[in-house]
């Protein structure tokens, strides 16, 4: 066997099989099979797809390329969560809690922000003292004794999607169905939980722009779960506009803690305690969705999610102080507002504009080398739906920096507002 064979093969639009899939893992990973040679075939799939059956084998290689994480010695099912990317998504950080509270296993590796979209371990990071270092052995006990851990990924978890992922970068192929889906899965069943929920946004702003393409990456990630024996389920959601009203760090913190209150936004909260339903069905702790989030709404009025997210983020080290008293985390020297120049109703924000805009007022990061700034970011004042009057607040942008006038023009040209509005109905579906 041997790589060009292996190009070629599928260059002229045949399967691969599972032996040729060993070998181009094995042998890229280890130096042998060349980036050029890599690139090549990428495109080859980029272009001619791969079926069911190529895809989930090319996960299972690309999941045993490197360390799994074996969590059969802490009893009960334990759920893992994942969305493909979004702006404001804080998700984890509200329904981890939501759901340990009512005994299910939350074993969360996660990852970092990069461009537009933010990243959970920087939204812990962001809490003084909050480690997402821990040890295997930390986190194993910390899922055992309070049900919830989030750390950052382990360096030897799926190195094949490490290089391949970077190679994808800067050959034009990250958009492709099969090289995503591979890609996802392949890093969640490394990470040993029994059942996983995905949340696939579509929209500005995140990886597939229209519903049809979020609902053939979902169905490909849940025929993969089928194919390799587990249990996964996926959401197909919205980012048509940022989730929430807080994009940057801090800001997002605050509104994790505001949310396990009960006073959240409602899309936040909806999402939340949806997405929280199922996984405590997957868990088996409840039987059906609607038990389930009646147990989480109960959880949040009676205090125990919250005190369930304090609890966590005292285990990883974090100053817990900060939960109780939001007020001291740092404020951002600058706070500029953004003041409609029309009257209307908001029909769209742009998801990907505020991303970005957050990103270069020193909220995320444009390389993964950069230093973020904890209290930069953006608060928006109006959501789709809102009627504004001409010289209203839409938003309000908190930064450290100077020379901003080109970041709030363009916050202000991600409002779209309209005389009328007309209520779209959002398509949401679970895969399963
Ligand atoms: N997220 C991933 O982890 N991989 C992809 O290919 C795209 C999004």
């Amino acid at each position: 066997m041997d790589i060009l064979e292996i190009i070629g093969k599928k260059r002229d639009k045949k399967v691969l099989t599972r032996d040729e899939i060993h070998y181009f893992i094995k042998n890229y990973v280890s130096g042998e099979i060349k980036d050029y040679q890599a690139s090549a075939l990428l495109m080859a799939i980029y272009l001619n797809g791969m079926n069911n059956q190529e895809i989930s084998d090319l996960t299972d290689e690309m999941k045993n390329s490197g360390d799994t994480l074996d969590l059969s010695d802490i009893p009960g099912i334990k759920v893992d969560k994942h969305s493909t990317g979004g702006v404001g998504d804080k998700v984890s950080l509200v329904l981890g809690p939501m759901i340990a509270s009512l005994g299910a296993k939350l074993a969360k590796m996660s990852g970092r922000g990069l461009g537009h979209t933010g990243g959970t371990l920087d939204k812990l990071e962001s809490i003084p003292g909050c480690r997402i270092n821990l040890t295997e052995e930390e986190f194993k006990h910390q899922v055992r004794e309070i049900g919830i851990s989030i750390i950052g990924q382990n360096e030897e978890l799926d190195p094949a999607d490490k290089k391949l992922y970077a190679l994808r970068d800067v050959t034009g192929t990250v958009a492709s169905i099969p090289l995503i889906a591979s890609s996802i899965m392949s890093k969640k069943l490394a990470s040993g939980s029994d059942a996983i929920l995905l949340d696939v946004k579509y929209g500005s702003g995140a990886f597939m722009k229209n519903l049809k393409d979020a609902k053939k990456l979902a169905v490909t990630m849940v025929n993969i779960g089928k194919a390799l024996n587990k249990d996964v389920k996926a959401e197909v959601t919205d980012m048509d506009q940022p989730l929430g009203m807080a994009v940057g760090n801090n800001l997002e913190v605050k509104e994790v803690i505001e949310t396990l209150h009960g006073r959240g936004p409602k899309d936040l909260t909806e999402l939340c305690i949806d997405s929280g339903s199922i996984m405590l069905v997957q868990a088996k702790i409840f039987y059906s969705k609607e038990e389930a989030k009646k147990a989480i709404i109960e959880n949040v009025k009676n205090g125990k999610a919250f005190e369930k997210f304090v609890e966590f983020i005292k285990w990883q080290g974090g100053d817990v102080e900060y939960l109780y008293h939001p007020e001291r985390f740092d404020v951002a020297s600058r706070i500029i507002p953004v003041y409609s120049n029309k009257a209307g109703y908001v029909s769209r924000i742009d998801a990907l504009t505020i991303g970005e805009g957050s990103m270069r007022l020193g909220g995320g990061r444009e390389t993964l080398d950069d230093v973020i700034d904890m209290s930069a970011g953006i608060i928006l004042n109006k959501k789709i739906g809102d009627k504004v009057e001409k010289g209203e607040l839409l938003a309000t942008l908190y930064t450290n920096k100077e020379n901003t006038e080109e970041i709030e023009r363009n916050v202000l040209g991600a409002f779209k507002i309209n005389k009328n509005f007309k209520k779209k109905v959002l398509e949401k579906e679970l895969i399963e």
